[in-house]
């Protein structure tokens, strides 16, 4: 692509493997407790409902979760679902897969039993019949990692395997910073495009994921709902705003190196914002619940 140099080469590889920045465990770790407070409860509250009125009595549901990372999802979730539990925990990286399985708590929201194992492997490559007799697919923070023909084949796969899907946290392109800066709008359209990048011969969704979801499940005739899950980080969350915005600069420049000579000023005034407590990010988000059956 012209115009972009090696160093976003090296990048693009860094966030296409195992192991990238995005799925590393510190950061994971770093956004855990905001991915908690920002995802929908609404969403779950109609997975409950859902859940129970086609549950068997004493037969566990079976949820899996692609892309668990170190089981992030798994934590969130488990406990706010009634009834027995089977996980498993999709992910292309044993290390992470590792930490999820041992991190699962072992109790449902009434106290049924937990269980999990793992699956390691490309979750792209799913389809209906290893879904079988799945209840629950979940995902978060990895729909925008996708492209278009993920993204429908994922859908395709759970509409006809008759599963539920619970995608949340999928980014939507959509940044507050305040307070504002002139070179915000610059930075934030780079990022975007970075996300919709085309690496390794694929085209990243990024923003355009959750769009992308709700569509191919309404195509399908499924009953879809979205809600917004932004993360909100003020002075309480500083030091997730601080290394995300050093991932967000990151990413711009990368896509568009004439940026660089202005991201070390840009940085230093934020992270000056934060450090004074005067910083607050807004970083939109949406959950989608596709619900088989015709239920609503
Ligand atoms: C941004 S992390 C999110 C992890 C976790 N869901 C969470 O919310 O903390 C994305 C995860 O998806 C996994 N992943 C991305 N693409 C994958 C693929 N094609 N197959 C399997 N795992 C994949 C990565 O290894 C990583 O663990």
């Amino acid at each position: 692509m012209p115009g972009r140099s090696a160093g976003t080469a090296a990048w693009d590889a860094r966030l296409s493997v195992p192991g990238s920045p995005v799925c590393a465990p510190d950061w994971l770790a770093l956004r855990e407790g905001a991915d908690a407070s920002a995802r929908s409860p609404e969403l779950v509250e109609r997975l409950r409902a859902h859940l129970t009125a086609g549950a068997r009595p004493g037969a566990p549901a079976v949820i899996r979760d692609l892309g668990c990372g170190t089981g992030s999802m798994g934590r969130w979730l488990a406990g706010r679902l009634p009834g027995p539990q089977r996980w498993i925990l999709h992910d292309r990286d044993p290390g992470l897969l590792a930490r999820a399985v041992a991190g699962l708590p072992g109790a449902a929201a009434d106290g049924s039993p937990v269980t999990a194992r793992t699956c390691e492997g490309d979750l792209t490559s799913l389809r209906a019949a290893d879904l079988a007799g799945t209840s629950l697919v979940t995902a978060s923070a990895v729909l925008d990692l996708l492209t278009a023909e993920e993204v429908d084949g994922l859908a395709a796969a759970c509409v006809r395997a008759g599963c539920a899907a619970l995608l949340t946290l999928t980014v939507i392109g959509c940044v507050e910073i305040a307070p504002a800066d002139p070179l915000d709008v610059a930075f934030a359209a780079a990022f975007d495009s970075h996300q919709r990048r085309n690496t390794g011969g694929r085209r990243l969704l990024g923003p355009d994921a959750g769009a992308a979801a709700v569509d191919a499940f309404a195509r399908r005739g499924v009953a879809v709902h979205s809600r917004p899950s932004p993360w909100s980080l003020g002075a309480e969350r500083a030091e997730l705003a601080q290394e995300w915005l050093r991932g967000w600069i990151g990413a711009a420049c990368a896509q568009q190196p004439d940026l660089e000579r202005h991201a070390g000023g840009y940085l230093r005034r934020r992270l000056d914002a934060s450090s004074a407590g005067e910083l607050r990010v807004v970083v939109g988000h949406v959950d989608v619940l596709a619900l088989p059956g015709g239920a609503s």
